[in-house]
């Protein structure tokens, strides 16, 4: 692997990359499930599976509500998806949640929270895999709001997690303002990280990753990733990481990175204004490409 070239702060040791000895199957990249999507949110969750395959995956699984499956699953035909049903309360029917919790073994690594809602079952799910789940879980989004909303404190996680908070969902978190959190990244970042036993990525220009006692501000990236969907994007690319067996704190930080680069790639070629997050995934290619 090339050097990075990475302007990264306070870290001496650069991700490890898995590597591809002619001998692989898609087992060995993993197999990541990304629980995503609603009614009129149904780019996200594809986003999110294609940022995942473009990250390398073995296999990309979609959990989704079945009112969008189809929709979902036309629009590309390189991921899988699982059908969520609810029920008149907006919950997971009981023999959906234990079909999607029976398959949860099965994964390297499982994100929760790409144009959910803010719905109960979201809150619930993400709530029970937060505690549980002991792969590791990347958390964006609803699935951010859902940890934000609950009634009692966090408790400690049962296996890795990395939430993926922009300072509007990251003040939710910690009911501390926008202007706070702004004006002092750093310092809220890690506490939040080492106090929750979390790797936080706290997204923005200078996206910071730190797992409490580490941190990293990521180099790449530009102003034209400021359009709806990147997110997303971001977040299918490091759950592929973790799932290929990357430590969550490099797959957080590989992840922000080749983001970043695809976006700093795609704006050379598309410029800032045009660019828009499902270029990101086009652009993937070519950011891997400078890394590999
Ligand atoms: N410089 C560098 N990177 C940037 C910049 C910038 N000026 N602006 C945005 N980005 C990057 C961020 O670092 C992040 O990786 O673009 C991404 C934006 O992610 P989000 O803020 O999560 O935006 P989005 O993808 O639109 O989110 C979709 O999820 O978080 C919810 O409320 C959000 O409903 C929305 C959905
Ligand atoms: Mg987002």
């Amino acid at each position: 692997m090339k050097d990075f070239n990475m302007n990264i702060q306070r870290i001496s040791d650069l991700p490890s990359l898995p590597q591809r000895t002619t001998d692989s199957h898609k087992g060995t990249f993993g197999k990541v499930l990304i629980i995503a999507g609603s009614p009129g949110m149904t780019g996200a969750a594809c986003l999110s599976g294609m940022a995942a395959l473009r990250g390398g995956s073995g296999l990309v699984f979609i959990a989704t509500p079945v009112s969008v499956q189809s929709i979902v699953a036309s629009v590309n035909p390189c991921y899988l998806t699982i059908p969520l049903k609810m029920d008149s309360e907006d919950q997971l029917t009981p023999e959906s949640r234990s079909n999607l919790l029976d398959q949860l073994s099965g994964f390297d690594a499982v994100a929760i929270g790409p144009g959910c809602g803010q719905r109960p079952w979201v809150r619930d799910l993400t709530l029970h895999l937060y505690e549980k789940l002991t792969e590791p879980l990347i958390v964006d989004a609803d699935g951010l709001n859902s940890l934000a909303a609950a009634d009692s404190p966090l408790p400690d996680p049962a296996g890795p997690r990395i939430l993926t908070p922009h300072p509007g969902e990251f003040s939710r978190l910690t009911n501390v303002s926008i202007k706070e959190i702004t004006a002092n990244r750093e310092t809220h970042a890690l506490e939040f990280a080492r106090q929750r036993k979390v790797i936080l990525l706290l997204k923005g220009a200078g996206t910071i990753i730190t797992d409490g006692s580490r941190i990293a501000v990521n180099p790449t990236g530009n102003a034209g990733m400021a359009t709806g969907g990147t997110g997303d994007v971001l977040t299918g690319l490091t759950t592929s990481l973790a799932g290929q067996g990357l430590p969550p704190f490099d797959a957080a930080q590989l992840g922000a990175y080749l983001h970043g680069l695809a976006g700093d790639l795609a704006a050379d070629d598309l410029t800032q204004p045009a660019m828009i997050a499902a270029d990101l995934i086009d652009y993937l290619p070519d950011a891997w490409h400078e890394i590999l």
